[in-house]
Parts: C-alpha cells; sequence; structure tokens
C-alpha cells in the first residue's frame, strides 16, 4: 500500500515520526492531528505505532495506549467508552464517528488518520471547543415545558405515545452530524443545525410538552430551520443510527400546518 502523504500545499506539516515499540509484533499506524496552542506552531501531523498486542481494539483504546506508553501530552476527550457520553467524536479516515465504538479493523485502511471535528475551532489536538453547539442546544430549551399544574405524582405517558421518542431520545449529543453538515459550516452561528434540531422535535412530539408554540416560535427565522438542504450527511454519519434529516422534515411540516 502506498506510503500515507500530506498534499505539498498544506499548512499541516509533518510532525514527530514516533518509533516503533519495541518487539511488537502486530503494529497499527496511527497519523493524529496536533495542534499546542501554546507552542506558537502550525498544526502537525504525528505518526504512531500501536502494539496490537497490549491493546484492546477500538480506536479509543489506540489513543489510550499512545497516551499512556508513548506521548502524554495527546490530548482527546473520552469518558465513557460505551457510546453514550458522546465525548470521544473525531474525525476518523474521513468520517466523523466515536472512537470509543469504531474498531481499529473496521475503517478498511491500514492507516488510521484522526482529526478533530471538522469547522470547529479547535482547543487542543483533537479537542473541538463545542461553546456553540451547547449553546445552540439550550436555546431549543431540551426539556419538558408545562403550563398546566403538575400532577400529584408524575407526568403519565402511554406506551404509544412513549414509542414516537424512539430514533430521538437515544442522541447523545456528540455532534457527529452537525459537524459534518455542509449548511453548518457555513452557517454554524445562524443555522442550529441537525443535532439541536433532532433535540427540538425529540420535545416537540413528547405528549407531555406543552410548549410546542413556542418551540416553533423559536425556530421561525430564516436561518435557524431553514438551512438544511436534505443533504443527509447527518444521518449517514450518526453513530446512534439516527435520522436528524427526517425529524427536520417533521418541524417544517409542523412549521407549515400552523400556518395553514
Ligand atoms: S440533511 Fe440538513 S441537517 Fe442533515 S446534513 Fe443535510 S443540510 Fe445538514
Ligand atoms: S443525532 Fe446522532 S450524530 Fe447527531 S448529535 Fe445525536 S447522536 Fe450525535
Ligand atoms: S467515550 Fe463516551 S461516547 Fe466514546
Amino acid at each position: 500500500m502506498a506510503e500515507f502523504t500530506l498534499p505539498k500545499n498544506s499548512r499541516i506539516k509533518e510532525g514527530t515520526a514516533w518509533p516503533k515499540p519495541e518487539g511488537a509484533k502486530t503494529l497499527t499506524e496511527f497519523r493524529i492531528y496536533r495542534w499546542n496552542p501554546d507552542d506558537g506552531e502550525n498544526p502537525k501531523i504525528d505518526t504512531y505505532w500501536v502494539d496490537r498486542e497490549h491493546c484492546g481494539p477500538m480506536i479509543l483504546d489506540g489513543l489510550i495506549y499512545i497516551k499512556n506508553e508513548i506521548d502524554s501530552s495527546l490530548t482527546f476527550r473520552r469518558s465513557c467508552r460505551e457510546g453514550i457520553c458522546g465525548s470521544c467524536s473525531m474525525n476518523i479516515n474521513g468520517a466523523n464517528t466515536l472512537a470509543c465504538t469504531k474498531g481499529m479493523d473496521e475503517v478498511g485502511e491500514n492507516v488510521i488518520k484522526i482529526y478533530p471535528l471538522p469547522h470547529m475551532p479547535v482547543i487542543k489536538d483533537l479537542v473541538p471547543d463545542l461553546s456553540t453547539f451547547y449553546n445552540q442546544v439550550n436555546l431549543i430549551e431540551p426539556f419538558l415545558k408545562t403550563s398546566t399544574a403538575p400532577p400529584e405524582k408524575e407526568w403519565a405517558q402511554s406506551p404509544e405515545d412513549r414509542d414516537k421518542l424512539d430514533g430521538l431520545y437515544e442522541c447523545i449529543l456528540c455532534a457527529c452530524c452537525s459537524t459534518s453538515c455542509p449548511s453548518y459550516w457555513w452557517n454554524g452561528e445562524k443555522y442550529l443545525g441537525p443535532a439541536a434540531l433532532l433535540q427540538a422535535y425529540r420535545w416537540m412530539i413528547d405528549s407531555r410538552d406543552e410548549g410546542l408554540a413556542e418551540r416553533l416560535d423559536t425556530l421561525e427565522d430564516p436561518f435557524r430551520l431553514y438551512r438544511c438542504h436534505t443533504i443527509m450527511n447527518c444521518a449517514n454519519v450518526c453513530p446512534k443510527g439516527l435520522n436528524p434529516a427526517a425529524a427536520i422534515v417533521e418541524i417544517k411540516k409542523l412549521m407549515q400546518e400552523r400556518e395553514v
């Protein structure tokens, strides 16, 4: 297989090629984006070799191996390693996904190339600044909104109404979808993006929620909702198998229904 090289005009430079672990028989090559705001240098790509006999099978295992055994300065987010917390999202061989649920053998290439989520400011190495993303999720008010008096025990929901939340409640806010959406790349400050909109729809169709009109008002704006052009990158990358584009279409229908 041809060796991976950066394009000649790339502003990202070749970084350190770390030595192969001594005595390792089965190795996997990792090429990882590095940027440190404190050293004044341009971003670079470091090369590491992971000893597969002393490392778990997932890409997050490889990153943890590198941090523990080779280069403790490598910085990335992770917590649950179960695909639940959404913190280890990154761009792996060209696709946004979770490092903890992606196997090293699943990427289909000999070299594993890892970058931070695209089109986001970088804090360090593989850690993007998700402040705008979280502010957008806050804006849609991801919680039950009610105006009637609270019931004595709890807000009840029929099994049928609960089923309507399937395909929505599973979202872990990893931002893989929003950061793969071209509309979000170009209008990320104004367009809310697929993740926040999927969350908005999740609350709109919750039978216990009484804030639909307000929720639709929040999205009544030329950018917040209507910049989705149904390109479908969001549904293609979601590591939980969700379809934010379909949720966005449903919100647009709710908007139309209240206008007639
Ligand atoms: S379908 Fe909409 S939200 Fe999904 S990637 Fe395309 S433009 Fe973005
Ligand atoms: S919809 Fe999927 S990709 Fe988007 S934030 Fe939720 S879990 Fe992540
Ligand atoms: S570490 Fe929690 S989703 Fe990957």
